[in-house]
């Protein structure tokens, strides 16, 4: 892939917030606050929900985690959360990230197994540790220990579509397909009060090898925000997003003045 096509297909991919560019005249004007935005159709239900929160008045934090939750808990969605695609073994592995643009703190869990809502794990892991980052067993130890339920997210519908790929294995396939794609839910909030947080949430490629992670619960690389320059997220082939740590460029080159 030439260099030019790559950087194309990083930016498509990339939904982006920023107060550089066209959007600094937003900042100087408080009537255009607050702003939601939000990847893919299935982030339509989350949008709904940060609209009535950002109507009442609540900090951008809580809107970025509270729409994220009603895509990561509806069965539908089989990007994200409770529905999701498992892994190569059938087992539904999450990764998630939120990040606060107010203070630059930010919480990741991933390869989280057993619960629903892993953006709000990652809140957790924000604002009541030291550290950024829990994966796997430790995840899901630190999530039950604060209260949240195990549960089983494989739907019937998740599992048939793992089998289904099962079933038209080949010995000599390899992990390398050309056209694997991936949904990620990202929200960017700017609330009433010009403060930012973004989040992201995703079940990660569908039959990926147990244990892989994508850009999402890496923080700069699958989002990014900073009250004074903007925020993005991403979704799509997290290793690509990784390659060039995307969510963070972004918001770099927005500090240094580019439209969104
Ligand atoms: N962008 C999500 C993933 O690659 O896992």
């Amino acid at each position: 892939m030439k260099r030019r096509d790559f950087v194309k297909v990083i930016f498509s991919t990339i939904a982006v917030s920023g107060l550089g560019g066209k959007l600094k005249i937003m900042a100087g004007n408080k009537s255009s606050f607050p702003v939601a935005v939000g990847t893919w159709k299935h982030s339509k239900g989350a949008i709904e929900k940060a609209k009535v929160l950002l109507e009442k008045g609540f900090r951008a934090i809580d809107v970025v985690e509270k729409s994220i939750n009603i895509t990561e808990c509806d069965p539908d969605v089989m990007s994200v959360g409770y529905g999701g695609l498992p892994n190569e073994e059938g087992v539904v592995q999450l990764d998630a990230a939120i990040m606060d643009g107010a203070t630059l703190r930010c919480g990741a869990v991933a390869a989280l197994e057993g619960i629903k809502t892993p953006i709000s794990v990652a809140r957790k892991v924000m604002e009541t540790t030291k550290h950024i980052m829990l994966v796997g067993e430790g995840a899901k130890k630190f999530a039950l220990a604060n209260g949240f339920k195990e549960e089983n997210l494989l739907t019937d519908r998740a599992r048939e579509r793992w089998l289904e790929w099962k079933r038209n294995l080949n010995k000599n396939d390899n992990w390398l397909s050309p056209d694997q794609y991936h949904d990620t839910i990202g929200v960017i909030i700017l609330d009433s009060k010009g403060s930012m947080a973004t989040g992201v949430s995703t079940s990660g490629l569908a039959w990926k090898i147990p244990g892989r992670i994508g850009d999402s619960p890496i923080v700069g690389a699958g989002s990014y925000c900073d009250n004074q320059a903007g925020g993005a997220v991403a979704t799509g082939v997290g290793e690509e997003v990784i390659r060039v740590a995307g969510c963070h460029l972004i918001v770099e080159l927005m500090r240094m003045g580019w439209d969104p």
